[in-house]
């Protein structure tokens, strides 16, 4: 099985949604670059589409590649988005933020006529949870909110919440685009995202969690030999 086909599949199959004079919203992350990438190729070929990108990552590898951006102060209306995820479930529920881009990501996202997930086969699961939930919340207080995160999560159902707060090169928390901090929480099985979701909203500190409730309405599952969309 190769993953990186399955990527580049569920890519291909999203290129369908588009259409000239859009405003695409471009998703972070490895999947995501696919999507931009061929996207480069239908522009060097003539399609007409401004992308609004939800990471600084994003922005520089669509510059690099030619894709014309647009100001998100200066859009009026985004049509579509294309971005990844670190889980899916049958209800099209998500968590995201593994790049840690998960506030630009739902800001654009949630802004967007239509979301459309791209993702390879080992993304689809029965259960929200087994990978770690990124939850973004200031520097100030990080570990008073990180407690009430683990709170919050209890509230929901979530067994034994695990909470670490993402480090990088010494040790030092990683920093988003928007200057915060990222909680990795291990959840095992998340029983109730909306709970959760729900829960979490309602913490101070907190800035953006991953769960995507109900905001994709298309999801692109890569595979081998092609890719089956999901529509809801
Ligand atoms: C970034 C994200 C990504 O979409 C998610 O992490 C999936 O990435 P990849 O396609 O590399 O597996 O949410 O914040």
């Amino acid at each position: 099985m190769s993953i990186e086909l399955e990527k580049e599949n569920s890519a291909h199959a999203a290129i369908e949604y588009v259409e000239d004079g859009m405003t695409i919203g471009l998703g972070t992350g490895s999947t995501a670059k696919y999507f931009v990438e061929l996207l480069a190729e239908e522009v060097a070929e003539g399609l007409v589409v401004r992308g609004v990108p939800t990471s600084e990552q994003t922005r520089r590898l669509a510059e690099s590649l030619g894709v014309p951006l647009v100001d998100v102060e200066q859009v009026d209306r985004i049509h579509l988005t294309v971005d990844g995820a670190d889980e899916v479930d049958q209800h099209a529920n998500l968590i995201k933020g593994g790049g840690a881009a998960l506030l630009r990501e739902k800001i654009i996202a949630n802004a967007s006529d239509l979301m459309v997930v791209i993702a390879d086969s080992s993304k689809y699961v029965e259960a929200l949870g087994k990978f770690p939930l990124p939850v973004e919340v200031t520097p100030f207080g990080y570990t008073i909110t990180a407690k009430k995160v683990y709170d919050a999560l209890c509230k929901a159902s979530v067994l034994k919440p695990m909470i670490k707060v993402r480090t990088g090169p010494g040790h030092k928390p990683i920093v988003t685009d928007g200057g915060n901090f990222i909680l990795d929480c291990q959840c095992g099985t998340i029983p109730d995202p909306a709970k959760a979701a729900a829960m979490l909203a309602n913490v101070p500190g907190v800035v953006e969690h991953g769960l995507f409730i109900g905001m994709a309405r298309t999801v692109i599952i890569g595979a081998e030999d092609g890719a089956t969309v999901f529509e809801y």
